[in-house]
């Protein structure tokens, strides 16, 4: 938690204050070009500028690649920062003070400052056994494990020596034993009496949060002891539901290979770092969630998931696929040789065959049907449960492809994939799962009337707007994008780059970039003309007939009120000619 308390109005004023031709600049030569400025965009290759900033809407948009936003996106884009760090370091640049947390807050933060300094500690501890007589056996190990000891810092192994209070002895001079106990590092026995050290005889590595800082230990035993792998309790820092192992060095590798790779284990994720392929990440033990996939999404669209080829590893990879589709992700899989996992195959068969296998993952699709039945009854069992799983996808474009493919792919029509979709939609959101609620499937439809206000002339967003009745339309998110349109100026003739800068609703953006970035031909007059001619009448008479049922309700309860007003707006319609 941040030290600021980072509210909508400061925000804006740190958004103000800040000089985005300014920031920009640092990352790109920019040359004035009427009102705006141009350059080579910095998030993708290109020889001829399509980047380019507006000083006095105070934001910038690639042509090439659609990135587009505020300085504060960019700062975050470019910077690799979270939003509080990006806020954070343009009010220290441009002199914006920032509100202070609470006294609640700022305590529970001193807490967590406390814990950060003795895992410093216990960090330079560990890492100094590892060099003393008692660690042979852990040496030998790392060796093994194709770490030699020149690695040791940069990965940061350690030792926790074989007894019970090493770690306490050395830093209980400086610390209460309980501190030690509420960094995770000494446990109280359940019966009372002495605490003792949580980490013994194992090899230690450190866990970090996305920013790099020091949030646990992992400790792995050496020989068999159970259990193979330890880690710190969950507490102030560290949630392993939150956390993916070695983030902190796949950030900027992710980002730029457009793509991560998430395994299983710890020493698959070192193993690969060690190697040289750094955008890999790992889970901690547990299944993919939900807020490892947001972690992600801050970087990548692209997650490749890493898993066995066995009935259990396919289930993983159906679990997986499906928290990263209902996060907005795409997801694909990495089969491994059966028995094999990452480290195996990097050691035994080298890094170069894992770049091999890493460049060329299965497409989900592929991945789920593999093991798909012959026989038609089977065939339509499992084409129902993909159906259902697709249907969660929450970027429409990925959810469009997935379900045109797997319609192909089964051989039927993609009513029948998307009608088995709906289904699982109707179930609605499973418990706990509220934050990635499914959304509808954006109908086609409604999705070229995106289209059409986004890329269509003056005169045809200006139609569509008047035909549209943003409570009528099937799909939440195009129901956003219009009301955010509705809510720009009318003579706003940049409505992309308006709706990035305006638009906090990340599913906003995403439909936005989406559709202004599919390669689909220029909007044709008559088509569009057509389809707002269509969406007119059916909104009109939808409308038409709830204003009736309200009609009749209201003179049922006897509300003369709310009759009155009913009938007016009635004969306003009328009016108009839309009843
Ligand atoms: P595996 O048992 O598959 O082992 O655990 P591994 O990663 O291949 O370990 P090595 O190569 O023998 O050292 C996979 C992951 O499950 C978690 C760890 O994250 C581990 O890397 N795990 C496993 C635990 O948290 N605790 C355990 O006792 C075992
Ligand atoms: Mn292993």
């Amino acid at each position: 938690m941040g030290e600021y308390d980072l509210d909508r109005a400061v925000v804006a004023r740190v958004r103000d204050a800040a000089d985005i031709v300014e920031v920009v600049s640092e990352h790109v030569a920019l040359k004035r070009r009427g009102r705006n400025w141009t350059g080579l965009c910095p998030f993708h290759e290109e020889k001829t500028p399509s980047f380019s900033v507006n000083a006095e809407k105070g934001l910038y948009y690639c042509f090439g690649c659609h990135a587009g936003g505020d300085v504060i996106d960019f700062v975050m884009r470019l910077e690799r920062m979270d939003f509080p760090e990006a806020v954070e370091y343009l009010a220290r640049r441009f002199g914006v003070e920032l509100p202070r947390r609470s006294p609640g807050q700022l305590r529970a933060r001193r807490e967590a400052e406390r814990v950060a300094g003795i895992l410093g500690e216990a960090q330079r501890f560990f890492v100094e056994r590892l060099g003393r007589p008692d660690a042979a056996e852990a040496r030998r190990t790392l060796e093994a494990r194709g770490f030699p000891e020149p690695t040791w810092s940069e990965f940061g192994f350690g030792f926790a020596p074989d007894g019970w209070r090493e770690l306490i002895g050395a830093l209980g001079r400086r610390h209460p034993v309980q501190a030690l106990v509420d960094a995770g590092l000494a446990l109280v026995p359940e019966r009372g009496g002495n605490p003792y050290d949580r980490f013994r005889n194992r090899i230690t590595f450190p866990i970090r949060a996305a920013d790099g800082s020091l949030i646990a230990f992992g400790g792995r035993a050496l020989g068999d002891t159970e259990p193979k792998y330890l880690n710190s309790p969950e507490g102030p820092l560290f949630s392993k539901r939150s956390v993916l192992f070695m983030l902190d060095r796949a950030r900027r590798a992710a980002a730029d290979e457009g793509g991560v790779l998430v395994v299983e284990g710890y020493f698959d994720c070192l193993s690969l770092h060690r190697a040289g392929i750094v955008n890999v990440v790992a889970t901690l033990g547990t299944s993919l969630t939900p807020e490892h996939a947001r972690l992600l999404r801050r970087l990548t669209s692209r997650v490749v998931l890493a898993y066995d080829a066995d009935p259990a590893g396919r289930r993983a990879a159906g679990a997986g696929a499906r928290v990263l589709l209902e996060a907005g992700l795409e997801a694909a899989v990495l089969v491994l040789p059966e028995g094999k996992d990452p480290d195996d195959i990097v050691r035994e068969e080298g890094p170069d065959r894992f770049r091999e296998l890493m460049a060329r993952p299965v497409p989900l699709l592929d991945f789920l049907l593999g093991d798909a039945p012959n026989d038609p009854e089977g065939r339509r069992r499992i084409g129902r449960e993909i159906a259902e799983l697709v249907a969660g996808a929450r970027d429409p474009v990925t959810r469009f492809a997935l379900q045109e493919e797997l319609a192909r792919r089964l051989d039927l029509p993609i009513a029948v994939i998307a009608e088995a979709g709906r289904r699982r939609a109707r179930r609605g959101p499973r418990a706990g799962q509220a934050e990635t609620a499914v959304e509808e499937p954006v109908p086609t439809g409604e999705l070229e009337l995106v289209r059409i206000v986004l890329e269509g002339t003056p005169d045809l967003r200006r139609k569509a707007l008047e035909a549209v009745r943003d409570d009528l339309l099937r799909s939440e998110v195009v129901r956003a994008v219009f009301t955010a349109v509705r809510a720009l100026e009318t003579e706003d003739t940049d409505i992309v780059g308006s709706l990035l800068a305006k638009g906090t609703d990340p599913a906003v953006h995403r439909l936005v970039a989406r559709v202004t970035a599919s390669e689909l031909p220029p909007v044709d007059e008559r088509s569009a003309l057509q389809l707002i001619g269509r969406t007119a009448r059916i909104h009109a008479s939808e409308a038409a007939r709830r204003l009736q049922r309200a009609i009749r309700e209201a003179e049922e309860r006897g509300d003369e009120a709310t009759l009155a007003k009913l009938l007016e707006e009635k004969t306003r319609l009328r009016g108009s000619g839309m009843v």
